[in-house]
């Protein structure tokens, strides 16, 4: 079974998974790299200097199994790099994805194909409908909700993720794009654990309930 899984999303303690205003010169707006300081510590980021403890643990989970990813219009690029026909994403010719990524987005141009394994499709559908596709791609393997938070919210609203880690970073936005609104007691659904780190951050991971066998015998 293909799982559709969520990896490092990383949120204030107000629930923002992003600042404002992104940009390009900011693409976490005014929280700047406040909410991955975090990840830039552990060996999973930094082979050379990082560390080998909790937080490196949960990181290295963000790879391992995955055969696709799907991501927002706004994960993908600044506002307007639908204008711009030379945008190929942030991050350089060779993407650390290694696998077909789906960019959700109401413009979408035909596929680039980028060094590395990475290949950027782009998707005009429904939650539903890209899972669909993305698993198709991902022969076998489970696929990377990758964020950020609208697409995140999205997903869990319809009901489509089978399992996530957040990382509680102790820090107020009090503004940004908010992880939560809407999804009350989306806990119901889910085994949630707690684990405090060294670090300051709080890792969670939801795990979606079995769901429930007709009574025994019957
Ligand atoms: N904290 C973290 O760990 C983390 C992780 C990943 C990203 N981020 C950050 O989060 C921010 C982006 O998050 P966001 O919530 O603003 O946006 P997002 O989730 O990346 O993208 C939302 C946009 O994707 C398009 N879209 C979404 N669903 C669609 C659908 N079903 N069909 C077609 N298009 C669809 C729409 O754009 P259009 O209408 O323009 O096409 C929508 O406005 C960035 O700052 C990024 O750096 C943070």
């Amino acid at each position: 079974m293909s799982l559709a899984r969520i990896h490092n999303l990383s949120i204030s303690l107000d629930g923002f998974a992003t600042g404002e205003p992104q940009s390009a010169d900011a693409p976490f707006g005014h929280a700047g790299e406040r909410l991955h300081e975090w990840m830039f510590g552990t060996r999973f980021w930094d082979a050379a200097a990082g560390t080998a403890g909790i937080d490196n643990a949960f990181a290295e989970r963000h790879g391992p199994g995955i055969g696709a990813e799907i991501m927002g219009a706004n994960k993908f690029g600044p506002p307007g790099w639908q204008d711009d026909p030379a945008w190929t994403g942030w991050w350089g010719d060779d993407p650390p994805f290694h696998t077909p990524v789906f960019v959700l987005t109401h413009r979408p141009r035909g596929p680039l194909e980028m060094a590395g394994g990475t290949t950027f499709h782009f998707l005009d559908a429904t939650p539903a409908e890209a899972l669909e596709t993305a698993r198709a791609a991902a022969g076998g393997r489970d696929v990377r909700i990758g964020g950020g938070p609208t697409v995140v919210r999205d997903f869990l609203a319809a009901g489509l993720v089978d399992h996530m880690h957040l990382v509680q970073v102790p820090i107020v936005l009090g503004r940004g794009v908010r992880l939560w609104d809407g999804l009350e007691a989306l806990e119901d659904a889910y085994a949630v654990e707690a684990v405090s780190s060294p670090s300051g951050v709080t890792h969670l991971t939801f795990t979606r309930r079995a769901a429930r066998q007709g009574a025994r015998g019957a």
